[in-house]
């Protein structure tokens, strides 16, 4: 059965005083899937060597954070969110050697690095779920129902399609919310907790400025693991509390991380972060994550998810800001990552689209996420061949989407032929022919490209004080139009198809599309953004 949607009100506890500098309440964070990034030893699979490399190309690009997807000993089932060792590198990747220069080589440049944490499940081949006594207690084993034992414990889903249970060769069941090759851990059990912070602990020893935390509201599952009682689980996720995601009791987790975290912090002289990777069924539920005493961000899928509409998207943002108000933590932007159709794709409207979405998100108030790729106008690949994909949702059918191969696509750097200057070799996935327009390359120091649109965004967004943090206040705009205040500049964004006309707002900074002035008009293409001095 369905739960009720109950939101603890976040009142009693208040807003703790602010420790530290507060960098992640507007920073912006850049994504790296550090397989399709760039590769430095020629094996067609992007590393952390690779990742290092282009450190200067990412502060130019004028981020102040990375975000590192899972590089650990993996089999890789799920791209790496299938972990055997935590604290190892899986050599596909490099060596904990690598990581080490990189997180280096980045405070060198002045960027903080985030790594993916993943305490919801491990690998199957962790040595905890090999071991059949230990993984009895770790994991999540059930007897099965019927009178041999033969059907699942309950009628739960796998996010990826099929059942979340796998019969093993004893004839018990054990929980996997994604893949079978993804068991869930028990997080009833007190080794599990002492794990899991000693993990922490092990990478921030290692230099690392955050955490963002991989299915943030699943590892408590509700006592007596009850039925759903309805097919078509995947649909529910992110708008029903379910008996394995959004349970009450996840917050007990993220608060003893906060400590942990907070601690860290203090002896070292620095602030470390948790970002919630969690999927809540509305922004008050969301906001529990990030209460003062919990994570310090969690990503905003409504953003991502919302249509491109005038009313849509204000409504989005303003319940963003309203929901974040009360726990004083920052909202987060996201158009774009891994697991999603790219948003130049997503939003139906092409590249004009695209460009005037990323301008709208630089501009509001908190922090912000840009997916690798994006800075580039980078299209989804809706063509790769099945043999090809890798992806275990495509897999099992009805999964989630199907289609996380086709953002995965590994980023074209130079040269007019694939890999485009990805590494010496070739690429995991095929690279569309017509990239060569795309790359680092071929857009640096055109001012019409993408990549110039972004950087100049992201250096007026550090240069206006107070652009990141903050309110934003919306101005009277004709239907089809967003205007809003931002300290030292108006924002207009046009969703309309057309051309239109409007009294001149200021001197245009920075816009997706040309824009004219004539006198005391402005005129601004459909599907497009624009700054204005004010
Ligand atoms: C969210 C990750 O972003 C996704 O790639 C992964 O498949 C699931 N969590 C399971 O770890």
């Amino acid at each position: 059965m369905t739960q009720e949607l109950t939101t603890p009100s976040p009142a009693p506890r208040a807003p703790a005083p602010r420790r530290g500098s507060g960098w992640w309440r507007d920073a912006v964070i850049y994504q790296i899937y550090v397989r399709s990034f760039a590769d430095s030893d020629g094996d067609g699979i992007g590393d952390l060597r690779g990742a290092c490399g282009k450190l200067p190309y990412l502060k130019a690009l004028g981020v102040d954070a990375v975000w590192l997807t899972p590089f650990y000993a993996s089999p890789q089932a799920d791209g790496g969110y299938d972990v055997a060792d935590y604290r190892a590198v899986d050599p596909l990747f490099g060596s904990l050697d690598d990581a080490r220069d990189l997180i280096r080589a980045a405070h060198d440049a002045g960027l903080r690095v985030i790594v993916d944490i993943v305490p919801n499940h491990t690998s199957d081949r962790h040595p905890w779920f090999q071991d059949p006594e230990l993984s009895r207690q770790r994991y999540v084993f059930r007897p099965g129902k019927g009178e041999r034992g033969e059907l699942p414990p309950n009628d739960w889903e796998s996010v990826f399609g099929g059942p979340a249970w796998t019969r093993t060769e004893r004839g018990d069941w054990y929980l996997h919310l994604f893949a079978p090759e993804q068991p869930d851990l028990n997080w009833d059990n007190p080794d599990v907790h002492a794990e899991f912070a000693d993990i922490l602990r092990f990478w921030l020893d290692l230099g690392v400025d955050g955490f963002r935390v991989d299915v943030a509201h699943g590892m408590v599952k509700a006592p007596g693991l009850p039925d759903i009682g309805r097919g078509e689980q995947a649909k529910l996720i992110g708008s029903q509390v379910l008996p394995f995601f959004d349970q009450d009791g996840v917050h007990a987790i993220h608060r003893s991380w906060r400590q942990l975290l907070d601690g860290y912090g203090d002896a070292h002289g620095k602030e470390v972060v948790g970002v919630a990777e969690a999927w809540a069924p509305s922004a008050e539920r969301l906001a529990l994550y990030v209460r003062p005493d919990e994570l310090h961000q969690a990503f905003n899928f409504p953003y991502l998810n919302a249509t491109w509409d005038a009313a849509d998207l204000r409504a989005v943002i303003d319940a963003s800001l309203d929901a974040m108000r009360p726990v004083g933590a920052p909202a987060t932007w996201v158009l774009s990552n891994h697991d999603v159709v790219r948003h130049r794709t997503r939003l139906g409207g092409g590249l004009d689209r695209a460009r005037a979405a990323a301008l709208l998100m630089l501009a509001l108030p908190g922090s912000v996420y840009i997916y690798q790729g994006e800075e580039l106008g980078l299209p989804e690949v809706t063509d790769l061949p099945d043999h090809v994909r890798q992806d275990p949702s495509f897999f099992r059918a009805n999964g989630q989407d199907g289609f996380r191969d086709g953002c995965r696509v590994p980023l074209p750097w130079s040269g007019e032929l694939p890999p485009y200057g990805f590494g010496p070799g070739g690429s995991w996935l095929p690279q569309p022919a017509d990239w060569r327009r795309l790359t680092v390359e071929a857009q640096t120091g055109d001012p019409s490209s993408t990549l110039e649109l972004y950087r100049t965004a992201l250096d007026l967004r550090r240069r206006l004080p107070g652009l990141g943090d903050g309110e934003l206040s919306w101005q009277p705009a004709p239907k089809g139009l967003l205007a809003f205040r931002r300290p030292g500049l108006l924002c207009t964004v046009s969703l309309l198809p057309h051309l239109v006309e409007f009294p001149l707002p200021g001197r245009p900074l920075v816009s997706s599309a040309p824009v004219t002035v004539d006198g005391g008009s402005a005129v601004v293409p459909g599907d497009s953004c624009t700054w204005w001095a004010i």
